[in-house]
């Protein structure tokens, strides 16, 4: 391994091959604490050849590699095995802005640009980059690309994949694939950006990418809404699609149990409601600088909510302070939770007709597993998506460690019965790997494992990721 060592110090600078135990041990360890690997080295090259150099000797050297980028993924597959055997491919010196242009509507970026600076950046420039994630001051477009990640802008403007043109990828053997093209159009056979989109690091480390930007929508209206119920919820959505159309940009959930963890541990978070209810959901309408109307088509969507028992009271942002700290409410419900305790994640999708009915059975479920087990239940119900995240009752963490399988099961039967998804948007990482395929048919996962041999016939891009080992 001291030739493996040498080659990468001469591919990055010694520099960026870091070894000792002090300098690795941020990259090893994912954010939910839960996975905590070794690694042979961290390497952390700055330009797509130097990537292109790090990939073809780790794969002379018959060495798999990892690649991570801001580390925020929530189910294990950024960080390495166990073995020590695995180097850590870092894309976070990665992060030159290569083009912008407004008027194709394109940005063009290294992968390792954090997503917070593709927002500031298109801002810049008049336009919008619409994904949003709870993570976005850390997680890289690499990590965004290869998670196919979700957020709070889904609703208006899809997932990560469909916010890409083209890509560029350091292939598993070392060549480099330009796919950097800004085309609305191209039908010319496979569709290989696609590919690469939601493949968690297996198939190939993502260099560079052309995104989509939008018009930009600086004006907002935003609520914090008190409901009954999932189902009033879902109802809700129905009356606020009518009303606001193509301006309702977020619709996200909480439960009680949520908001109560985010009052309890975010610096200066209050209530702004009086009385407590069992959900809440932050409704928000975008619109461009010279499209009026906002606040009115909110009011109408809340009036008609209350009239039909669907909401039984709303703070409505009256500033740009207040709207952040309503977001705050929302967005700080992973930390909060953190915080608290031990977390078991689950990211779920059901049909979105089925959602109320399936979070109103599975409570008493649980509870069955495990006594006084508390489900805090939030996130982007406009998608159907559901996060469906345990705590134990107080000082109980070990018994939740120890029925985590249990629990676990029991939800993804539950959401597989439902003809729902047991990642939404998260991936299947470490965490999943197992079930994930084991909830698909046979005949998809060997389509899965047809195209993973395809491309990495060696097996070295993230093992044990994805897909769990044969
Ligand atoms: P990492 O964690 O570094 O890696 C994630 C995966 O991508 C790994 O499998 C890794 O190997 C692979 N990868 C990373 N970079 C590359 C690359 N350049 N080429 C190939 N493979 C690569 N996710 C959502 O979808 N929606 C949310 O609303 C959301 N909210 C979050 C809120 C919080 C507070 C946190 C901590 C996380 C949240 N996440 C959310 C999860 C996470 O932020 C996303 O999955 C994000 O896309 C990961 O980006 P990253 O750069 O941190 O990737
Ligand atoms: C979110 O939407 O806040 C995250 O994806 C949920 C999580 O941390 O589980
Ligand atoms: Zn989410």
């Amino acid at each position: 391994m001291t030739d493996l060592l040498d080659r990468l110090r001469t591919a990055v600078g010694t520099d960026h091959v870091l070894t000792d135990a002090g300098d690795v041990s941020a990259y090893v360890v994912d954010w939910t604490g839960v996975h905590e690997g070794r690694a042979l080295a961290v390497v952390r090259p700055g330009t797509t050849s130097e990537v292109a150099a790090v990939v073809a000797a780790c794969h002379e050297a018959g060495v798999a590699i990892v690649p991570q980028g801001g580390n925020t993924g929530l189910v294990g597959g950024g960080v390495p095995d166990a073995s020590g055997e695995q180097v850590v491919l870092s894309l976070g010196r990665m992060r030159t802005i290569r083009e912008v242009d407004p008027v194709a509507g394109t940005i063009t970026v290294d992968a390792g640009v954090v997503l917070a600076d593709v927002q500031a950046v298109a801002e810049q420039a008049g336009r919008l980059f619409p994904m949003s994630l709870g993570s976005e001051g850390s997680c890289t477009i690499g990590g965004n690309l290869a998670t196919n990640a979700g957020g709070t802008a889904v609703l208006r403007y899809g997932m990560t994949r469909e916010l890409v043109l083209g890509l560029e990828v350091v292939l598993p053997d070392g060549r480099v694939w330009d796919g950097l093209r800004g085309l609305r159009k191209d039908n010319t056979g496979y569709d290989l950006t696609q590919l690469f989109v939601g493949s968690e690091g297996t198939l190939g480390v993502i260099t560079g990418a052309v995104l989509r930007l939008f018009p930009a929508t600086p004006r907002h209206a935003t609520a914090w809404v008190a409901v009954p119920s999932v189902e009033a919820a879902v109802s809700l959505l129905g009356l606020a699609q009518q009303h606001a159309g193509a301006h309702l940009s977020t619709f996200e959930i909480a439960n009680r149990q949520a908001l109560d963890l985010v009052l309890a541990h975010l610096p200066g978070a209050s209530d702004p409601l009086a009385e407590p209810t069992d959900w809440y959901v932050l409704v928000e309408l975008a619109a461009a600088e010279n499209d009026g109307g906002l606040d009115d088509a909110l009011e109408a969507i809340l009036s008609a909510a209350v009239e039909a028992d669907l909401a039984s009271d709303a703070a409505i942002a009256g500033s740009p302070a207040q709207r952040s700290s309503l977001w705050a409410l929302r967005e700080g419900i992973s930390e909060a939770q953190k915080v608290e305790g031990a977390t078991l994640k689950h990211d779920v999708t059901l049909p979105i007709t089925r959602l109320a009915e399936w979070a109103a059975a599975m409570g008493p479920q649980l509870d069955a597993v495990l006594p006084g087990i508390r489900p805090v239940t939030y996130g982007h119900v406009g998608d159907g998506n559901l996060h469906y995240n345990l705590s134990a009752a107080v000082g109980a963490d070990d018994d939740l460690r120890a029925a985590a399988a249990d629990l676990s099961t029991a939800i993804y039967d539950s959401v597989a019965a439902a003809d729902g998804s047991i990642s939404a948007e998260h991936g299947l990482g470490r965490t999943k790997a197992a079930a994930g395929a084991s909830y698909k048919s046979a005949v998809e996962v060997d389509l899965m494992r047809a195209v993973k041999r395809a491309l990495d016939p060696d097996g070295l891009m993230n093992p044990g990721v994805l897909l769990p080992p044969t």
